[in-house]
């Protein structure tokens, strides 16, 4: 299950993703925003993160005007690791040296075409692993760390 959430300045946009991952018949609930009226990101961040980092969502996909908000939020969860990707080749990198499990977005930045294609390469690309997971694994101890107030 891919959970999906915007701000208004990254709605139309995840209103156009939302379509493209059901092309794909891939399971998505839209945790939102809804309409073009004025929200805070964090609101949307912490639906998608949190489902992520509890385990609830396997995936994540969050816009905002910039992708900037997002990510800061996103990033503040256990185990997340969302990559703020502007085109192709970041997001590939995103799943294969990183292993990211949410997918940000600027939809003040970034075209619905390239978007889509983004989303895509992302879903479409395999983590590689191997001496990847060994910094993978260095995050889990920063993060450890930093909550145990050792760092
Ligand atoms: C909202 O105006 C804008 O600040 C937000 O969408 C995002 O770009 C924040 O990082």
């Amino acid at each position: 299950m891919i959970f999906i959430g915007s701000d208004h300045g990254g709605l139309e946009m995840k209103e156009e993703l939302v379509k493209v991952l059901a092309s794909r018949h891939q399971p998505v609930k839209d945790c939102g925003t809804t309409n073009g009226e004025s929200v805070d990101y964090p609101d949307f961040a912490e639906k998608v993160a949190g489902a992520v980092s509890r385990g609830e969502a396997e995936l994540g996909i969050l816009v905002c005007g910039t992708g900037i908000g997002m990510s800061i939020v996103a990033n503040k969860f256990p185990g997340v690791r969302a990559a703020l990707a502007t085109d192709e080749f970041m997001a590939q990198m995103a799943k294969e040296h990183n292993n990211a499990n949410i997918l940000v977005l600027g939809g003040r930045v970034l075209s619905v075409e390239l978007a889509t294609k983004m989303v895509n390469v992302w879903l479409d690309t395999a983590y590689e692993g191997g001496r990847h997971q060994l910094r993978l694994d260095k995050i889990s101890q920063v993060e450890a760390a930093v909550r145990s107030g050792e760092l």
